[in-house]
């Protein structure tokens, strides 16, 4: 029979990142039962019982009487082709700009299939040389590594320490690339609780990066996928906010609003000018890639969100809140599990660590074994308890003795007999 040679097919294909999110899917396969701490998922309570219709008709209403164009063409919107740079920007953009008082227009915004869609159209527009790196966290998020693979563009990697991106380090990649004639053309960074080291960046640390960026001449890739988890009283600026010329902003509705929408956007304000240009801004060259990728974000999907984002105030911090208060309840949960079950008597075991972030979706914990897949499979088949080992997200080795937790899509009771279950596999291998 016709065969094809993996080797002939794209080399990304090979890259371990491609199969990361594969790896989970299927030991979660094989042990139903356990219980999963793995994925960052959504928690069930916002999706049992969900209701589109409502949103839907919001938006349609919003859409015939606000643009003034009747409710028919309204309605016709929801299932026609459409723009490519999507149909609720206008709603997004008024949301993000009175939630960080800012002033983003809705020609900056393109409505995306999820944040993955507005990675891989920002990394396709800015490469567009080669000997341009992109500069990424180490550990990382895998979508941002695989986007990059896909489009083979060159990664430097920047550790993420305690307080966030290095910056220091940042500097030292900028340094190196133009030693060697090449050049960091952008950083993804996630500044709020990132995936999947949990870390936040102080406005201090904001500060500086921009002033990094600035003098690099870099863009930031902002990931705030995890923003609105932050407590009302201790939200921090969006780099975006800061500067909306220097920061491509990517977001996405999968965790404030509902993920099977996949609806996502960039806010990307950058002017774009040179011999051949018109006058133009980023966003309006990635409706025109989009246009070439998935042509439109299903109008259906952004009426849903568009509705719900109306529905809150026209506000995404007041679309978050209460989804912000489950997981941050869950994230106290994790935490006190662990002191509970893994430091009964006040301390936990000699090597035995883990961090306590502010916000976000995950805690790691530190071993002094190596959390890899043996026992991770250990883990689900005699423990019947799922996590993710944090070497999955290094790009250069790193993380064998770590693991992760995710609090996002659990309740209080399976968090907190998982966790006994973790800290029983803990002491069996001390
Ligand atoms: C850092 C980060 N960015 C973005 C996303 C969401 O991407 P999407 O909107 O494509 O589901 C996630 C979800 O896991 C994430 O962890």
């Amino acid at each position: 029979v016709f065969s094809l040679r993996l080797e002939e097919l794209h080399g990304s294909l090979a890259d371990p990142v491609l199969g990361s999110i594969g790896f989970l899917n299927e030991i979660m396969s094989r042990y139903p039962n356990a219980i999963p701490f793995a994925p960052g998922a959504p928690n069930r309570t916002f999706v049992d019982g969900f209701n589109p219709m409502p949103y839907i008709e919001r938006f349609v209403r919003y859409a015939a009487t606000t643009r003034g164009m009747g409710e028919d063409a309204a309605r016709r919107l929801l299932y026609e082709y459409g723009p490519s740079r999507g149909v609720i920007n206008d709603i997004i953009a008024t949301a993000w700009s009175r939630d960080h008082a800012a002033d983003i227009a809705p020609d900056a915004v393109v409505v995306t299939v999820g944040a993955q869609e507005a990675m891989l159209l920002t990394l396709r527009a800015l490469f567009g040389r080669s000997g341009d790196q992109l500069a990424v966290s180490n550990p990382c998020f895998p979508g941002i590594v695989g986007a990059a693979r896909l489009l083979g563009v060159d990664i430097a990697t920047v550790d993420d320490g305690p307080d966030g991106l290095d910056l220091d380090q940042l500097r030292g990649a900028c340094q190196l690339a133009r030693n060697e004639g090449l050049r960091v053309r952008a950083c993804y960074v996630a500044p709020d609780f990132a995936n999947p080291t949990g870390t936040r960046m102080s406005v201090a640390a904001r500060e500086e990066l921009l002033a990094l960026a600035v003098e690099a001449d870099l863009v930031l890739l902002e990931d705030n996928a995890y923003g609105f988890t932050a407590a009302t009283s201790d939200e921090l600026p969006p780099l975006a906010a800061m500067d909306q010329h220097r920061v491509a902003h990517i977001s996405t509705f999968a965790k404030i609003g509902v993920a099977g929408a996949r609806v996502g956007f960039v806010i990307a304000a950058q002017p774009v000018c040179g011999e051949q240009a018109t006058a133009s801004v980023l966003a309006d060259h990635l409706a025109a890639l989009k246009s070439m990728v998935t042509v439109n974000t299903s109008p259906l999907c952004q009426a849903v969100i568009g509705g719900m984002v109306l529905a809150h105030g026209t506000s995404l911090r007041e679309l978050g809140a209460a989804k912000s208060k489950l997981y941050r309840e869950n994230l106290r949960l994790v935490l006190e599990a662990l002191d509970r079950h893994l430091a009964r008597d006040g301390r936990p075991p000699q090597g035995v660590n883990w961090d306590r972030p502010e916000g976000g979706f995950f805690v790691r914990v530190y071993l002094p074994f190596a959390a890899d897949a043996a026992l991770l499979e250990e883990s689900a088949s005699r423990y019947g308890v799922l996590w993710t080992p944090m070497s999955t997200f290094y790009l250069d080795g790193g993380g064998t003795n770590v693991l992760r937790l995710s609090c996002s899509y659990l309740d209080a009771e399976q968090i907190d007999t998982g966790v006994a279950r973790l800290a029983e596999l803990v002491r069996s291998r001390l």
